[in-house]
């Protein structure tokens, strides 16, 4: 697949045909063909375990909050029982929008249109004329909200999947996924601030997960914060002394790494990543990134090849004091998410790659991911995890579109299941 590529007299064909492991290349037609993110819709992102939101952002019974399973609107809701729901947020009768605030507390949901009333765990308990109109011709158990098959949360993250043949969450996550939201977790006494950061990339999303493994950039993309003294990233990157982590189903973690003094005596995650300045960057297959040293998390959303929402949730201690609270705010809001100073570097780089993925010439040529390809070995940590520990390097990434192949490939859970690549051991 190297430079004149088949892609341009190629309709369709094997995700895998896409994405050439053996030299480290990526079809740039897997950013902008419509078919190829429709098949992501239905493949990856209604068969993933997506993350939702905090347990803090949903405490109380009557307690919501909205946001997406690929292009499907859905609300997290915390019901009387003190159940968490995952609802598809459009009324069963003509498919209006039920709730169009974007979080809130709220005793039922009803539609704004002839009035259907939904409960908090999304049976239809009310219905205008239900015996004057209707006159016995509709049993309301049958018409309950569409939801989530499986809801489950590790320490304190929610995540659903549509796919009830989708494995539990925990054997999801695997190592590396705990791993990934352990940095997060930290003592679980932990909190989501108010207001989600909400703006729109015209990148694909892909791309934007890609970079969060990218440690190469910083330096050139973002010299503008490291001139202007905003973030001294000479003192934070560790081009020179990286690790990875990869796991299945896509999941991994890749960025700085400077073993901690006294390492084999750490028992625990938190003790050995936990005095660096910079964690690396976990990514949970697809789309959440666990960002600077889990004090903020970021969804990446698609709406369409094109297009990207990006989420930011910022975590705080509980007890933190108000003083601290505000520093952090303000951190927040000035490295990433729509004023971040960062997010506009990075932003405007993923926008222009995506736009040179429609070209028909440009498609001949493969994009480049093969950097640091066979030259590093899986050893294993003293924590028992396996690990890569090496220079700056493109292995996230490639795993990443490895994984998506593979998603994209398989017709079942259960076929992805027998056909996904296992986390690596030896060279990579
Ligand atoms: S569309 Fe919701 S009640 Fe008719
Ligand atoms: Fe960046």
């Amino acid at each position: 697949m190297n430079q004149a590529t088949k892609a341009s007299a190629r309709d369709a064909g094997p995700a895998s045909s896409y994405v050439d492991t053996e030299n480290g290349l990526v079809d740039r037609t897997i950013f902008s063909d419509e078919a190829i993110y429709h098949r992501e819709l239905e493949r990856i992102f209604a068969r993933a375990w997506n993350f939702m939101c905090h347990e803090s952002q949903v405490k109380e019974a009557g307690d919501f909050f909205l946001t997406r399973i690929g292009e499907d609107q859905v609300i997290v809701t915390r019901d009387k029982k003190g159940a968490v729901n995952v609802l598809l947020n459009s009324c069963r009768h003509r498919g209006n929008t039920l709730c169009r605030a974007e979080q809130g507390k709220a005793r039922s949901f009803m539609c704004p249109y002839h009035g259907w009333n939904y409960g908090l765990d999304g049976k239809l308990v009310g219905v205008p004329g239900y015996e004057e109109f209707y006159r016995g011709g509709l049993d309301r158990d049958e018409w309950g909200l569409g939801h989530a098959a499986q809801v489950d949360s590790y320490k304190g993250f929610i995540f659903a999947t549509m796919d009830p043949d989708a494995p539990g969450l925990l054997e999801y996550l695997g190592e590396t996924g705990r791993v990934g939201l352990d940095i997060a977790a930290k003592d679980e006494n932990i909190e989501v601030l108010p207001g989600i950061q909400k703006n729109r990339i015209g990148c694909n999303w892909k791309l934007a997960v890609d970079n969060l493994f990218d440690w190469y950039h910083p330096t050139i993309s973002h010299a503008s914060s490291d001139r202007s003294d905003f973030f001294p990233l000479q003192d934070t990157l560790y081009q020179m002394n990286q690790m990875v982590m990869l796991g299945d189903y896509g999941h991994a973690i890749a960025g700085p790494f400077v073993k901690p003094e006294g390492e084999d005596a750490a028992s625990d995650v938190e003790n050995t990543y936990g005095t660096q300045p910079i964690m690396p960057h976990p990514n949970i297959f697809p789309n959440l990134w666990i960002a600077l040293n889990g004090t903020q998390l970021s969804l990446r959303l698609p709406r369409g090849p094109f297009e990207t929402e990006i989420w930011w949730f910022t975590l705080v201690q509980k007890d933190l004091p108000a003083e601290e609270r505000r520093k952090t705010q303000l951190f927040a809001t000035h490295f990433f998410g729509p004023g971040g100073l960062l997010e506009q570097d990075d932003g405007e780089n993923w926008a222009h790659s995506t736009r040179a993925t429609k070209g028909i010439a440009n498609r001949r040529y493969p994009l480049h991911y093969a950097m640091g390809k066979g030259k590093d070995k899986v050893v294993d940590s003293p924590l028992g995890h396996k690990r890569v520990e090496t220079v700056v390097n493109e292995h996230g990434q490639l795993w990443t579109y490895k994984a998506w192949a593979e998603w994209m490939d398989a017709d079942s859970w259960d076929e992805l299941k027998q056909n996904h690549t296992p986390a690596p051991t030896g060279r990579i």
